[in-house]
């Protein structure tokens, strides 16, 4: 008797997740920003042929099984899918598994959305033949953000797709963030969950009803990235902790703070950190802080009694 195994055909990737240093929500209105991926979370894409005719999406994290024409077209995974099918003039529709995972937490300010975004994108362009170079899927990712979150500036896109420290000015070409020694920072998730749009939306409505004080708070803010930048670059670390407070009271004054950022921010400062911040939309999702690596456990240890609901060690090189 003789057993003749198909082969499945496979393509896999996976995106990391990402932290605003500095910069969130100037950023949308042209000011610097600096932002680096964070590989501990990450989103998994694998696709693969289907044995039932059908695009068959699982998506375990947020309870999705589904085919592909039972979900709404705006849809954030089937916008995706039928946006990429189109640009690649894919036909006929191959019949597919997509699995998704992810332990990047949704809405947190670590880059969910980009992340599944930039890793289905890479999984099924390869898996239906439809090479994109990585400006391609960065330009790609942008556009499906732009659908799902109002005004975004593409910074998220940008850090999860290269995945490397950008320096990150909106319809600029990509600069590279020069690390000169590596750092190490504390994130604190706060476990509230906060839609980005919601946050932009209530700064751009701010900005709108006065533009030039608001314009002025945005310099501030661009010109802590752009002194924050050369911190960096320079290894100064304490005048980098010290931007980062400086980051987060203007970011306090745009409104998108919140009780329990504020707590973990000052938890973080009075353990030792070199400086802390929210990072991202804000009103939620998780905070960092700048710590001597020594100081790590200890930073991390006082935001869960702070009331953090997890933390994540990262450095940054
Ligand atoms: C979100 O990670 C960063 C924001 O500045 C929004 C954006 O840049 O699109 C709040």
């Amino acid at each position: 008797m003789s057993h003749r195994t198909r082969r499945v055909s496979r393509s896999a990737a996976s995106a990391p997740g990402k932290i605003i240093l500095f910069g969130e929500h100037a950023v949308v209105y042209g000011r610097p920003a600096l932002a680096v991926p964070v590989t501990q979370a990450h989103a998994d894409v694998e696709v693969t042929e289907a044995d039932s005719a059908g695009i068959w999406i699982q998506a375990p994290d947020i309870h999705l099984h589904a085919e592909l024409n039972r979900l709404p077209s705006d849809h954030p995974i089937a916008s995706v899918i039928h946006n990429l099918f189109f640009l690649s003039r894919v036909s006929p529709f191959p019949s597919l598994n997509i699995k998704i995972t992810s332990t990047i937490p949704v809405a947190s300010g670590l880059g969910s959305g980009a992340a599944v975004t930039v890793a289905l994108t890479r999984a099924l362009s390869a898996q239906i033949n439809y090479a994109m170079t990585a400006e391609q899927v960065n330009a790609f990712a942008y556009e499906i953000e732009k659908l799902h979150h109002g005004t975004p500036s593409g910074i998220d896109n940008t850090v999860i797709t290269y995945a490397k420290p950008v320096y990150f000015v909106k319809g600029q070409a990509i600069e590279t963030l020069k690390v000169g020694q590596p750092f190490t920072i504390v994130i604190g998730d706060t476990g509230v969950s906060a839609p980005t749009k919601e946050s932009v939306a209530d700064v751009r409505k701010l900005w709108e009803a006065d533009k030039v004080k608001w314009g002025s708070v945005f310099d501030e803010v661009g010109k802590i990235a752009n002194e924050a930048r050369d911190s960096i670059e320079r290894g100064k670390m304490k005048e980098l902790g010290a931007l980062m407070n400086q980051n987060d009271a203007l970011l306090q004054g745009m409104t998108v703070s919140s009780l329990e950022l504020d707590t973990l921010v000052t938890a973080a400062q009075n353990a030792g950190a070199l400086g802390a911040k929210m990072s991202g939309g804000g009103r939620g999702g998780n905070m960092i802080a700048l710590v001597e690596p020594e100081q790590a456990e200890a930073v991390a240890r006082a935001l869960m009694d702070a009331g953090a609901i997890n933390t994540i060690i990262t450095q940054v090189s």
